[in-house]
């Protein structure tokens, strides 16, 4: 689906922001390790989430909808097979996550697999530290597809290079089947959903300062109810800040500290964005968030931050090409491993457009504020964040902008369009 999108004469009004896509993969996965019976309210039907529930459905789980977003899984005869062959699509956190349950596992052989995106993912970093624990994993150079054969593993102490969450997460996975401490200590805090998931359903887990703590543990059964995504209304609060005459309120909205990176940065470029209502919902902070049309100025973003808004730099970029001055991004080279090169193919994407934007190995420079012209045909790369940071640099360009092969923002943001139109 090839769409032309035209400059906006402003955004104005209140939305609900969809499911959490980490939060969504979360619940599935954990719900069946339960094998036990529980319900998901919110559950996202972005292409991601879906992968992880079939996934979960392939390993012998139930799943029916009671109505829209909501779940039921029963999980009784999840496991019992001994051979699976399981599509990951495009998602790397099915992949990465998966492989340490399923490596922990024994009697159990499954093939992990995906798309052409995922295929040229580096798995390595789940691979490592897996095989330190006694896993056995055939891989394609590091990459997938990937045979994993369950069996008893060791626990281990291990400092990951890199702040990931899904490195971290599969880790813990591992350890929650196997006997004894397993620990992951990480370079910065990465996002702790599957920590404060895996605690809500009483496991046996502890986290102190970068370090988590793991134990065998068998988990509870316990309804979930999913937040909405702050990743999803990273385009939104950006939209609404650089297009003129918008005042906006982003409803249930996922605050969990390890995520807001987004606000913290347009609060330092000065925008004009308020928490109201804040709450604590299923061990997750919740909040409204109302953001208005803003004077931004460039800042540099790096260090600590960078996993708290990693999927959030490419729409962070949009806000900075209408930004006074220089904004810096550094040591975010991981966006290079994502659905697509996330610096290269931006960089070249918000060029056509008209932002003044250079590529560095670890990030990118952009120097504003800029009239962006528009009046071109850009490339999503296959890959979701990038059509929508795309669209949202459309809104306040002075000519149309055609974005090829938009269906990619079904893989988190199925409702992105229609949500997006209900504010013009
Ligand atoms: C995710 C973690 C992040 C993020 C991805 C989802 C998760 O990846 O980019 O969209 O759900 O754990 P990394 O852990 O590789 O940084």
């Amino acid at each position: 689906m090839n769409i032309t999108i035209n400059k906006s004469s402003g955004l104005n009004g209140e939305i609900v922001i969809p499911p959490d896509k980490s939060i969504s993969h979360r619940s599935a996965m954990f719900l069946a390790l339960t094998g036990g019976k529980a319900e998901i309210k919110n559950f996202s039907m972005g292409a991601d989430c879906i992968s992880t529930l079939n996934i979960i459905k392939s390993l012998g789980c139930e799943a029916a909808f009671l109505g829209e977003r909501h779940l039921v899984i029963d999980a009784k005869n999840a496991f019992s097979k001994e051979l699976y062959n399981l599509d990951c699509g495009n998602s790397g956190t099915s992949m990465r996550l998966f492989s340490g349950i399923l490596a922990s596992k024994p009697n159990i052989e499954a093939v992990l697999y995906g798309d052409e995106s995922l295929s040229k993912r580096p798995m390595r970093r789940v691979i490592i530290p897996l095989e330190l624990m006694g896993a056995k994993i055939k891989h394609k150079d590091f990459r997938s597809p990937l045979t994993v054969i369950g069996k008893e593993l060791y626990p281990i102490d291990y400092k990951t290079p890199i702040a990931s969450a899904q490195v971290k997460s599969c880790i813990l996975l591992a350890g929650l089947n196997t006997y004894g401490e397993t620990k992951v200590t990480e370079p910065y805090i990465s996002r702790n959903h599957t920590e404060r998931m895996l605690k809500y359903l009483e496991a046996d887990i502890k986290t102190e300062g970068n370090t988590v703590k793991i134990k065998k543990s068998q988990l509870c059964p316990k309804n979930i109810s999913v937040c909405g995504d702050i990743s999803s209304a990273a385009f939104f609060m950006v939209a609404a800040a650089i297009t003129p005459n918008s005042d906006i309120v982003i409803k249930d909205v996922g605050l969990n500290p390890t995520r807001t990176g987004i606000v913290d940065v347009l609060k330092s470029m000065g925008a004009d964005i308020e928490i109201l209502d804040s709450r604590i919902e299923c061990n997750e902070e919740v909040g409204d968030i109302r953001i208005k049309t803003s004077e931004l100025k460039g800042i540099t973003i790096e260090g600590e931050i960078i996993p708290r808004l990693i999927d959030e730099l490419p729409v962070i970029a949009v806000a900075a090409t209408q930004a006074e001055g220089t904004t810096i991004v550094k040591d975010a080279g991981d966006l290079r491993n994502k659905e697509s090169d996330r610096i290269k193919c931006l960089v070249s994407e918000l060029k056509k457009i008209g932002a003044h934007i250079e590529e560095t190995q670890d990030g990118f420079i952009i120097e504003g504020k800029t009239q962006l012209s528009g009046d071109c045909e850009v490339e999503c790369y296959h890959d979701h964040r990038l059509a929508m940071s795309l669209y949202t640099a459309a809104l306040v360009c002075q000519k149309p902008v055609l974005i090829n092969e938009f269906q990619w923002v079904d893989i988190s943001f199925p409702e992105f369009l229609p949500l997006m139109e209900s504010l013009f």
